[in-house]
């Protein structure tokens, strides 16, 4: 089996102190209930974490049954202590414990390129999608932003990400090979500027950045002594351009398919089960 990128369960009580990782309920979501006849729709969050996205959309869509998927007991459990109510199962994302058909509309924020069995989680998320519904991915694009800085400080995390992520070319010739439809793709390309001791006091705790935390030691402290001594040649104050690529793709399952595409991704109901569990405390 494929070695986990990041353990999760050991950042987990860190998670949430990060201050990105909090959100907004999700656009995309109340774009597509808004053309649901009924408020009582089925959202699943793979990679759900400590389920930041699902309890925001909670807020909006108080009719939804949600649940959030994660192998990360830890993540998990952050995400039960938040708000019981919402189902968190503990399974991995490639092999999703639902029955055919269960959910109107699916997310993946930040975890595909988590995923070993990337075509896998494509099939699967397909399979559980009901026709007329869903599937929206987001993540950074590393093949659109070889100068984000994480890249020019620490090379290494550059390198492992060209391998983890998908390019959005391919994420959309896999998903149109699972079955999806409608495709869409969205670039959101973010240049600011970086106040870089502001930066350093970021990268310098390793946190739960999963560009720092999957490279080996000796690259992370590598990057840090450089930009240590940039920083002081520069008197502790300096400032560069940053850059970071968003990718957005949607896909949804047809209302009608080809019997090659329903016999593709029928699985038995028992391999399912078997595949996930509730979270305890
Ligand atoms: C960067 S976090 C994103 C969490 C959440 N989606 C968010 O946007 O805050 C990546 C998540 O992917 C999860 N993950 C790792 N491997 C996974 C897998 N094989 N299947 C599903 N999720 C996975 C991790 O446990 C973690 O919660």
């Amino acid at each position: 089996m494929r070695q986990a990128r990041v353990n999760y369960d050991a950042i987990a009580h860190l998670y949430d102190a990060t201050p990105y990782r909090a959100k907004p309920v999700d656009p995309e979501l109340i774009s597509f209930a808004k053309q649901c006849p009924t408020d009582e729709i089925a959202v699943l969050d793979i990679g759900c974490g400590t389920g930041n996205q699902l309890i925001a959309n909670r807020g909006a869509l108080n009719s939804a049954w949600m649940v959030g998927v994660d192998p990360f007991a830890g993540m998990l459990r952050q995400a039960k202590r938040k708000a019981a109510e919402i189902a968190w199962v503990q399974a991995d994302g490639s092999t999703l414990p639902f029955h055919d058909q269960s959910f109107d509309f699916i997310s993946c924020q930040f975890v595909f390129h988590h995923i070993g069995n990337k075509s896998g989680c494509l099939t699967d998320a397909f399979r559980v999608l009901r026709p007329g519904g869903r599937f929206v991915l987001r993540n950074v694009s590393p093949h659109d932003c070889p100068d984000w800085l994480f890249y020019i400080y620490f090379p290494e995390a550059a390198a492992v990400d060209l391998h983890d992520f998908w390019s959005p070319e391919t994420l959309q010739a896999e998903m149109e090979q699972a079955g999806f439809a409608t495709l869409t793709v969205d670039r959101q390309h973010i240049r600011y500027e970086q106040d870089m001791r502001a930066w350093f006091d970021e990268v310098r705790t390793r946190g739960t950045c999963s560009q720092l935390l999957a490279i080996p030691d000796a690259a992370y402290e590598a990057g840090l002594d450089r930009l240590t001594q940039e920083l002081s040649a520069h008197g502790g104050l300096f400032a560069r351009q940053n850059h970071v690529c968003f990718v957005t793709i949607r896909g949804e399952k047809p209302k009608s398919m080809p019997l090659s595409v329903c016999r593709r991704n029928s699985v038995p109901v028992g391999r399912r089960r078997r595949a996930g569990r509730a979270i305890s405390n």
